[in-house]
């Protein structure tokens, strides 16, 4: 199992062109099983999620080719309404695929999926809004069965969460069927619009994406479609990360600064200096971080919880005490007693992690415990004395492209073995 050896205490500067967004790029996968012809993705990362997505569009009859960063889906009518449960387990967001081949065969049988490092990940508000678009959902022995017992002309659905992947499914099982949906808090978060704008130049009719209500028209069919990806807002805030704990200076460009504002502000209230315009963004670190106010972790446009984790790496190295409250997943912490191996003097309180600023951290031998607690692992390692080594950077890789490389591209000693 290859693993990441970083020696910190090098300042990182220069320019890094931002990946796509893993979290735009799966439901877009998705998305493709509904169009009556041919998708080309641009700017799709090159991730273990995004092949795993791949995959499962094949296990469906979906033939599917990515080069770089373009991934191209030639559509067919799906083989089965079933994906098997070693591709579900795969990936935590398998569940996306549930609206669409809904939308596609009108049943659709997948496993109930586990739970996953951040908690139990229930999709119990999934399935109540597919009930109320006219499915009937039957839980057996693991697996979930779905079949459409009636088409509502019109139906009106209030999540009891503003769950992005309810929003998701709600929208790719409705987009193309005989209802109109009426779709009440809705998730707001920039992939939903995106996923909408894909499928509006498909010839879907979806309206109010990234807001609170969301109105999907039923189509017949949508049609060929070529569309680019929205920039990864996460994977910016893990190099905004790398700068401000290396005292460093980077520009980032492919960003979407209107994706970026929670997160701006909170690495300006530390004292970096950003300079932002619509798709690129300069931050200079102080020379020492600052601490900052109470942070709570919400649903968009507040501060996203994938990005709590950096936030939390950063303010390690900030001077006074800062919190941060996680009030999205349960298990967010997992990685903050790999931060305290490198010498972070972090408290956990239930969902309340106190930060008290250290001016000095030691390398050490880390494990990476989920995705974003693993990239918070990599970013204090930058900023430790001596050679740290990572483990399990196989979560890492389902959210990152080639980190190692973009990393050392701003003169980060790290390399992968
Ligand atoms: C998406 O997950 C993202 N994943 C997550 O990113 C992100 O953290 C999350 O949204 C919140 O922004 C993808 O888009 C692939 P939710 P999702 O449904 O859709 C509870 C990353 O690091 N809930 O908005 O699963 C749930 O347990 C990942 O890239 C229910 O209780 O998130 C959680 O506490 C991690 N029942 C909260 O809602 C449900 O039916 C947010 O879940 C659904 C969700």
């Amino acid at each position: 199992m290859a693993k990441l050896y970083i020696e910190g205490g090098k300042r990182l500067t220069g320019k890094i062109k931002l990946q796509g967004a893993k979290n735009s790029a799966l439901p877009l996968l998705a998305a493709s099983m509904l169009v009556d012809g041919t998708t080309l993705l641009h700017n799709c990362p090159n991730l273990s999620d995004v092949s795993a997505a791949i995959r499962i569009l094949d296990s469906l009859g979906y033939k599917c080719t990515q080069t770089g960063n373009d991934v191209f889906v030639k559509a067919s009518m799906p083989l089965c309404d079933c994906v098997s449960p070693e591709l579900m387990q795969e990936m935590r967001s398998s569940v996306v695929f549930l609206g669409a081949i809904l939308a596609r065969c009108g049943s659709a049988t997948v496993t109930t999926p586990g739970g996953c490092e951040l908690g139990p990940r229930p999709i119990d508000i999934h399935l109540k809004a597919i009930q109320e678009l006219g499915f009937s959902v039957e839980e057996n022995g693991g697996y979930i069965c779905c079949k459409r017992v009636n088409m509502p002309k019109e139906v009106d659905i209030t999540l009891d969460f503003a769950s992005v992947g309810a929003t998701e499914n709600v929208i790719l099982a409705s987009c193309i069927s005989g209802s109109t949906v009426y779709l009440h808090n809705a998730a707001k978060e920039p992939e939903i619009k995106d996923l909408a704008d894909f499928l509006n130049k498909a010839g879907a009719k979806i309206y109010g994406a990234g807001t609170d209500t969301v109105t999907i028209i039923g189509v017949e069919k949508i049609n060929s479609v070529e569309h680019t990806v929205i920039p990864d807002r996460i994977v910016a805030a893990t190099y905004m990360s790398a700068a401000a704990v290396t005292g460093g200076d980077i520009e980032i460009t492919n960003i979407n600064c209107e994706h970026m504002r929670r997160i701006i502000a909170s690495y300006s209230e530390m004292g970096c200096d950003i300079v932002f315009c619509e798709n690129s963004l300069r931050i200079r670190a102080p020379e020492k971080l600052r601490r900052i106010k109470a942070t709570r972790s919400t649903v968009y446009p507040g501060f996203p919880t994938d990005a709590g984790p950096l936030l939390v790496a950063s303010l390690v190295k900030a001077s006074g005490t800062s919190t941060f409250v996680e009030t999205i997943f349960e298990n967010r912490f997992n990685y903050i007693d790999e931060l305290r191996r490198l010498g972070a003097d972090i408290k956990v309180y239930n969902r309340v992690a106190i930060v008290e600023g250290v001016s000095k951290l030691n390398a050490a031998n880390l494990c990476c415990t989920d995705l974003r607690g693993g990239a918070a692992e990599v970013v204090l390692a930058l900023a430790a004395d001596g050679i740290t080594s990572i483990d399990k950077i196989h979560h890492i890789e389902r959210g990152y492209e080639k980190i190692e490389e973009t990393l050392s591209g701003v003169f980060a000693n790290i390399k992968k073995e």
